[in-house]
């Protein structure tokens, strides 16, 4: 039968996952990196670029991990996804940031940290990565404000920060995908997706060089049709998104199965309903590029430790089994494409 790789090209789009360095991580797991090879043709970076990866230290840069995830979407020929210039999330950042001097200037010390640190990287993989998630995270879940970060307290705002950061990625990689990432809080109230459309707006009306927003899609199954969320307010969302001239990309595609039976068929059964519904809908728009799974392999998957079950059994919120045997939403995924 056709990979997902095959059945999304039919769609003219890609299906991946992240892929990881480091001890008992995916990239030291032959069977995983052959499933890379066999479904995807895309992947993307899980932590290996974040700065708290990349940078040790203000004027130390450390690509060895990812280096070795870009060459290897080189060695295969897929396409690889940047994951993440920002994380405006401040417990995101090194903690040298904590005790940082930013300076008689700090508004100008801040604008030179962050330049450099997106010049820097994006011209390290110039060519090879064909989309970046340049901000991560910079809303507030709880009510729709923007975060507040080591950047955006000293450069006086995160629209600043916003723009500075799109304008530098698109000035050093012109031809890449240039992508605002967020999860929008699934089922707890409008607020958040309120705060990102505004992010969103507010991007466009400056002339912030922006082309996509990731949806990050760790779907949260067990209350309601979609995972607790509205379907009306979802849809409305996506329709004022996109009516914005913009793309959208699923970036970290998994499901929550935090709640849902212990019983393994039920709830792989459970778990392909949700994904049937959510790619369906998703799948209308034809704004959206590329479908992305964070993590194949379910002892791999962050999900493992994020919301843990209370029963203490393993979650199976990815579309392979720990012995790289295809689950039900593996074949919900396939017939979604
Ligand atoms: C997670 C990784 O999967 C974990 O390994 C790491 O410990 C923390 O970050 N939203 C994001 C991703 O944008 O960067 C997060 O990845 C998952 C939630």
């Amino acid at each position: 039968s056709p990979s997902l790789a095959e059945l999304s090209a039919g769609k003219g789009m890609r299906f991946g996952t992240a892929i990881n360095t480091g001890t008992g991580s995916t990239f030291n797991d032959n069977n995983y990196l052959n499933l890379v090879r066999e479904e995807c043709n895309v992947a993307v970076a899980e932590n290996d670029l974040k700065w708290q990866a990349i940078r040790p230290s203000p004027d130390m840069f450390t690509f060895t991990g990812g280096d070795a995830l870009v060459n290897f979407a080189q060695t295969e020929n897929i396409g690889f996804r940047g994951h993440t210039l920002l994380w405006e999330d401040e417990t995101r950042y090194p903690s040298w940031f904590d005790t940082y001097d930013f300076g008689a200037d700090p508004a100008m010390e801040a604008e030179r940290l962050l330049t450099e640190h997106i010049s820097t990287v994006g011209a390290r993989y110039q060519g090879q990565i064909d989309s970046w998630d340049v901000v991560n995270e910079a809303v507030n879940p709880g009510n729709g404000a923007y975060r507040s970060s080591p950047f955006s307290r000293n450069l006086g705002s995160m629209e600043a920060v916003l723009d500075i950061a799109f304008q530098t990625a698109r000035d050093t990689l012109p031809n890449t995908q240039l992508v605002y990432n967020d999860f929008m809080s699934w089922g707890t109230g409008n607020a958040h997706r309120d705060g990102v459309l505004t992010l969103l707006e507010g991007m466009i009306t400056r002339g912030a060089p922006i082309d996509a927003l990731g949806v990050q899609s760790h779907i949260f199954a067990g209350t309601g049709n979609f995972g607790g969320i509205d379907e009306a307010a979802w849809r409305s969302f996506l329709n004022d998104v996109t009516s914005l001239g913009l793309d959208l990309v699923i970036t970290e595609f998994d499901i929550n199965d935090q709640n849902l039976p212990a019983d393994i068929a039920t709830r792989d059964g459970l778990i392909a309903d949700y994904t049937t519904a959510y790619l369906g809908l998703m799948l209308e728009y034809s704004q959206l590029r590329d479908v992305l799974c964070w993590g194949l392999v379910h002892r791999y998957s962050w999900m493992q430790n994020f919301q843990p079950r209370s029963d203490g059994l393993q979650k199976r919120s990815t579309p392979f089994d720990d012995s790289y045997q295809p689950t039900p939403m593996y074949d919900a995924i396939a017939a979604a494409f």
